[in-house]
């Protein structure tokens, strides 16, 4: 069983310290572009104005990439305050509007029927609490609202990893180190039979989980 199983039983799997600026490094690098292919997605499902509602956003790149596409109202939501704070620096050097603040998924610190639309990626399973987690979404989500998940797939086949591998380094080590550690990743992710498990215990009662590369879009419609 990955490490991560076991650590999200314990206690919400929150990332600060040191390796939240290498994440922030990182992610600005390597995953900017993916950050913005997640942010046009979302952008078709949206209004002017529409209240969106990122939930851990870790450094902020999707919140600050969509902020860059539109008039939108964002709000940012991770439990770490280091990460927080390195969102509210980003978005200060992007020049874009999100509010970004400190929050856990299980308990969020917004009323109910608030969000037009919540994304959330890389994130759902590092929750402590994942039907919770759910049911907080559905709470917080105006009623035709949609929440949006991409996270990885438990059961990716040996030939996705490697293709993500390849297009995610520059070859040799590099390549095996990608390897290695979406493998990890993936490893600690949820099924498609266990989100589905995980979603029948919350109200939401339409959705469509995609595969796509390493993992999958998971729509949930409120
Ligand atoms: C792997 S990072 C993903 C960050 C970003 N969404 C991305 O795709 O790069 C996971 C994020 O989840 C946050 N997190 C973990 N548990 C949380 C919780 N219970 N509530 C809110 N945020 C949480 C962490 O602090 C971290 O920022």
């Amino acid at each position: 069983m990955a490490l991560m199983r076991i650590g999200r039983k314990v206690k919400d799997l929150g990332i600060t310290g040191p390796f939240t600026r290498w994440y922030d490094k990182n992610t600005r690098e390597k995953r900017i572009g993916e950050m913005r292919e997640y942010a046009n997605e979302v952008k078709k499902h949206l209004t002017n104005n529409a209240a969106v509602l990122e939930v851990a956003p870790g450094p902020g790149y999707f919140s600050i990439e969509l902020a860059k596409m539109g008039s939108y109202n964002i709000t940012g939501m991770d439990i770490s305050a280091d990460f927080v704070a390195i969102c509210q620096a980003n978005a200060k050097r992007e020049n874009v509007a999100v509010d970004f603040l400190q929050g856990n998924v299980s308990k969020m610190p917004f009323e109910d029927n608030k969000f037009n639309f919540i994304f959330c990626s890389a994130a759902f399973k590092n929750f402590k609490e994942p039907v919770t987690a759910m049911r907080e979404m559905y709470r917080v989500l105006k009623s035709d609202g949609i929440a949006l998940i991409v996270d990885m797939n438990h059961d990716v086949s040996k030939e996705t990893l490697n293709e993500a591998a390849a297009k995610y380094s520059n070859g040799g080590f590099e390549r095996w180190f990608m390897k290695t550690t979406f493998k990890g990743l993936c490893k600690g992710a949820y099924s498609k039979a266990e989100l589905e498990n995980i979603i029948k215990q919350t109200p939401f009662n339409k959705n469509e989980i995609k595969e796509s590369g390493i993992g999958f879009y998971i729509y949930l419609y409120k």
